[in-house]
């Protein structure tokens, strides 16, 4: 959970100077000639998977948030349960009744107990993750119910606060208390509300079981999902994400694989088939995981939005425990199941499970994290150890998949390390000292591929850095990315981290992006521009420049795909900048412009800094263009 860079470490003999002037030495507004090599072809590869994203549950980011799944607390997970996001409507109470649980992993219900006499409509309320969105929209909703009843049941969607009742539906149910049965519907709600202040009742005729109780069990509520899955992604939220264009996943990314012990590691198999066989977890950030978006749904979640996933495997490392040598056996095994669960044909053992669970055929699967950060929390001295071992079994059976190291200090992992493996680097950092890091990799070894698996400008001190990414650490972010793409032949893949929030449940910032239960408050940080306008301009082969000053405060780099050529622009000072740049061969395009003040920036629900998009054309059709970049600015040209 530190936020140190860790590349440093492990690059620190790489580095051969620090990167250009720093905006207190550079000297106003001077020109700066550009001359692009339009004709060279021995300019760096570029990785097509530059960037990506790294999804990790915290911020309430995946239940509550890309998870559509509305409803909190609803199968009673983590290692306390209690009556968060209930509330009982009517003359009735309400508990939680560990003695009736709905499955062997849902261990407990809702027991609504109604007093004799009561008559009318009773029954509870589900706030959701501080609110339940409502839109104008078709709902899914199930629950499992036992108790005897055989009548109408009542669900709404309803204002807390107002009392405003967006949708009541109908539907019959026949229970009984010897088991628990699943009743499953959906309806319209054709108005939306004004904001997330709203729940989602279940209530049923009180008369029908006065002095008795009913139990309610992992109830569920879907809005539309992405691509329309079962148990998918809010759709609103998924194609927000899509539209950063991220070109690979890593999951279940951070600290949340480790678990805070042993036990409550993630553990695979307890993330696959119905919810109702899901356990859920206490995760690493102090909530419970209903694990609803499991394995599986990662690997939807990367098919449709044609990502390449990056999996971490737990390699016996937790917050409150180690395990290593023979005692980590069972684990290899494990994550042999797994990674044939994964990759196996559907008539294998694991691999008939996966089709079981509706994916015959095996997923895509290139790239294996093993760990997370084993250089903190007392992973280093076993993981040179844990990873060798865990290494050697996935290599004999899958020798094409890549496989990741979780850290570069050089004491905490093999050395040599077998030839081909990555090399994960995280780090985050305040604008200077990143901006410091722009040449990192200009001088690495260029046979030793590298993941930056989470990296950001992070603020946390400075006045108006605290909350959400701001002007200058974006821009300090799109001058790092500019060295990232100079030496997109060694680093492969990078994932700005973490990537999303519920505004409602903040326990780290910035992130990528965020949203809140109320409608139309899915909010870009500026830092979410930076890696659209980057993942949406990338070459195929980086260009050579020839130029009039050396980088700093102006940034560039140049980059060709078969039609266009890019010039991405990064101002990163108090004055503005003329660039006056010589691109050959073309003639016209689009000029894309990220600025604003310096600590200007995006706030839940209040957008104000957005990129500018024009057409620009050459002089006279020459090839030279001339932007002018404000303070702060970042540009990217794209010309043919
Ligand atoms: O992204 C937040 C945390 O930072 C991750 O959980 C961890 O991997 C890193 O230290």
């Amino acid at each position: 959970m530190r936020s140190l860079t860790k590349a440093s470490v492990f690059l620190g003999a790489f580095v051969t100077r620090l990167s250009g002037r720093t905006p207190e030495e550079s000297h106003g507004n001077d020109e700066v000639f550009l001359s692009v090599n339009t004709d060279a072809r021995e300019g760096n590869v570029s990785s097509p998977l530059l960037y990506g994203a790294m999804f990790e549950e915290m911020d309430h980011s995946g239940d509550g948030g890309i998870h559509a799944q509305l409803l909190r607390n609803n199968g009673f997970q983590g290692s306390d349960p209690d009556l968060t996001a209930y509330k009982p409507i009517g003359d009735v109470d309400i508990s939680v009744d560990p003695l009736r649980p709905v499955s062997n992993a849902i261990n407990a219900s809702l027991q609504v107990t109604v007093p004799k006499d009561v008559t009318g409509f009773v029954g509870f309320a589900n706030t959701g993750y501080a609110g339940v969105p409502v839109t104008n929209a078709t709902y899914q909703n199930s629950f499992w119910m036992m108790g005897e009843y055989n009548g109408t049941v009542t669900v709404q969607l309803v204002g807390s606060s107002s009392g405003d009742v967006f949708v009541t539906y109908n539907l019959s149910v026949e229970s009984t208390e010897k088991e628990f049965r699943r009743f499953e519907t959906s309806f319209n709600s054709t108005r939306a509300a004004e904001d997330g202040d709203n729940e989602w009742r279940l209530l049923f005729d009180g008369a029908l079981v006065n002095g008795s109780f009913l139990n309610i069990g992992l109830v569920e509520l879907f809005p539309p999902t992405y691509k329309g899955r079962a148990n998918g992604l809010r759709d609103d939220v998924a194609k927000f994400l899509e539209a950063s264009k991220p070109t690979f996943l890593r999951i279940p990314g951070g600290n949340n694989i480790e678990g805070l012990s042993i036990p409550k590691r993630w553990i695979w198999n307890n993330t696959i088939g119905p919810t109702v066989d899901r356990p859920g977890r206490d995760g690493n950030w102090f909530y419970p995981n209903t694990d609803a978006l499991g394995l599986d749904e990662y690997m939807w979640w990367c098919e449709d939005m044609n990502m390449t996933a990056v999996l971490a495997v737990w390699d016996g490392k937790s917050y409150g425990g180690i395990v290593s040598g023979p005692d980590l056996e069972p684990y290899v095994d494990d994550i042999m199941n797994e990674l044939e669960y994964l990759l196996g044909p559907s008539n294998s053992t694991w691999g008939s499970l996966r089709a079981k669970n509706g994916r015959k055929d095996p997923w895509p699967l290139h790239y294996v994290e093993i760990g997370n950060e084993d250089d903190y929390t007392g992973g280093c001295p076993t993981y040179p150890d844990r990873f060798t071992q865990i290494y050697n079994a996935i290599n004999a059976t899958y020798p094409d998949i890549n496989i990741i190291v979780s850290t570069g200090v050089q004491n905490c992992i093999p050395s040599p390390l077998p030839p081909g493996v990555m090399i994960d680097l995280h780090y985050y950092q305040s604008p200077d000292p990143l901006v410091g890091l722009f040449n990192q990799f200009d001088n690495f070894p260029r046979d030793r591929p590298v993941i930056i698996g989470e990296w950001g400008c992070r603020n946390t001190t400075a006045e108006r850095g605290q909350f959400w990414s701001f002007v200058q650490g974006s821009c300090a972010e799109a001058v790092h990315m500019i060295g990232f793409e100079r030496n997109s032949d060694v680093v492969k893949m990078t994932a700005y981290a973490p990537l999303l929030q519920n505004f409602a449940f903040t326990q780290w910032s910035p992130t990528l992006f965020g949203f809140s239960s109320n409608p139309n408050s899915l909010t870009p940080s500026t830092s979410y521009f930076i890696q659209q306008m980057f993942a949406g301009n990338k070459g195929t082969s980086v260009l050579p420049v020839n130029s009039t000053k050396d980088f700093g405060p102006v940034y560039w780099v140049a980059s060709r795909n078969e039609t266009t050529i890019h010039l991405k622009l990064a101002n990163y000072g108090a004055d503005n900048q003329t660039v006056i740049a010589n691109i050959p061969d073309t003639r016209s395009g689009t000029l894309e412009m990220l600025a604003g003040s310096q600590f200007a920036g995006n706030k839940p629900g209040d957008i104000k800094i957005v990129p500018k998009r024009e057409r620009i054309v050459s002089k006279g059709n020459s090839g030279n263009y001339t932007v002018e970049m404000p303070a702060w600015g970042v540009a990217v040209l794209a010309v043919v």
